[in-house]
């Protein structure tokens, strides 16, 4: 099975990837979480990318389309993946449709997580991540067990730069003008699927389970 998961910042897009993951075997690629990955390793590319990422601009299509590539041919091929925050543009979409024709494969389904913008605001400021493994909580919806620590890693809890609140206003318009087009892009293909994101945690993963038990 092979998927997109999309939606504005702070839709749920990588609670809802982690929780997929934990129930299928499946692999989950975010490139957002790459390149910070790639900051936190001193890598070149991680460096470059975050100077985007804080102003809440999209890396360039070239560096993304080259990371999401080379995580798709890595060791072996992966069978089953979810793609988190790729594709963003128009550009990248037919990026990955000419990849995944090299890999004589195709997209199962689109999964699309609507919110409303107050509510992304909201979640925005109240989200918190694990400097070491990731991990995201929610100080209201989903607390650590002890304030600051993450439950998964001990590591400690930080607000990512990029959800400061003029961040946020510019990674929405940005969503508006670049990404939501490909909507569009993928209902044509008769591959979207959308996906009530203002419900709680378990209700947009059982949704999400139903969609795919059909696809
Ligand atoms: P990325 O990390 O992908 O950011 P994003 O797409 O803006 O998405 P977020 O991670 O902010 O939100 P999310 O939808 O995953 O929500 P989450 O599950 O965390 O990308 C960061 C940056 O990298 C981009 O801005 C760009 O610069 C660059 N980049 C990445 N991909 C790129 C690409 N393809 N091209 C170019 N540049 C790229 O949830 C948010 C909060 O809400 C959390 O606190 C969570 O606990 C809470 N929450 C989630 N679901 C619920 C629920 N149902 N009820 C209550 N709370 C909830």
């Amino acid at each position: 099975m092979k998927f997109l998961i999309m939606g504005p910042p702070g839709a749920g897009k990588g609670s809802q990837a982690a929780r997929i993951k934990n129930h299928l075997d499946i692999t989950s690629i975010s490139t957002g979480q790459m390149f910070r990955d790639a900051y936190k390793a001193g890598d070149p590319i991680g460096i470059k990318a975050m100077t985007y990422i804080e102003d809440g601009n999209l890396v360039d299509d070239k560096t993304t389309n080259n990371i999401v590539w080379q995580r798709l041919t890595s060791d072996e091929q992966l069978e089953n993946f979810i793609l988190d925050g790729y594709p963003r543009t128009v550009n990248q979409a037919k990026a990955l449709d000419d990849m995944l024709d090299k890999l004589d494969t195709k997209l199962d389904g689109v999964l699309n997580i609507l919110i409303s913008e107050d509510v992304l605001f909201e979640r925005m400021e109240q989200r918190r991540v694990c400097k070491d493994c990731g991990a995201t909580y929610h100080l209201t919806f989903k607390p650590p067990i002890k304030e600051g620590v993450c439950d998964v890693c001990g590591g400690a809890l930080y607000q990512r730069q990029d959800d400061k609140h003029e961040s946020v206003k510019n990674r929405l318009e940005i969503y508006k003008n670049k990404t939501k087009p490909l909507l569009d892009y993928y209902d044509k293909k008769g591959i979207l699927y959308n996906i009530n994101g203002m419900q709680s945690f378990e209700n947009v993963h059982e949704d999400i389970m139903l969609v795919l038990e059909d696809l």
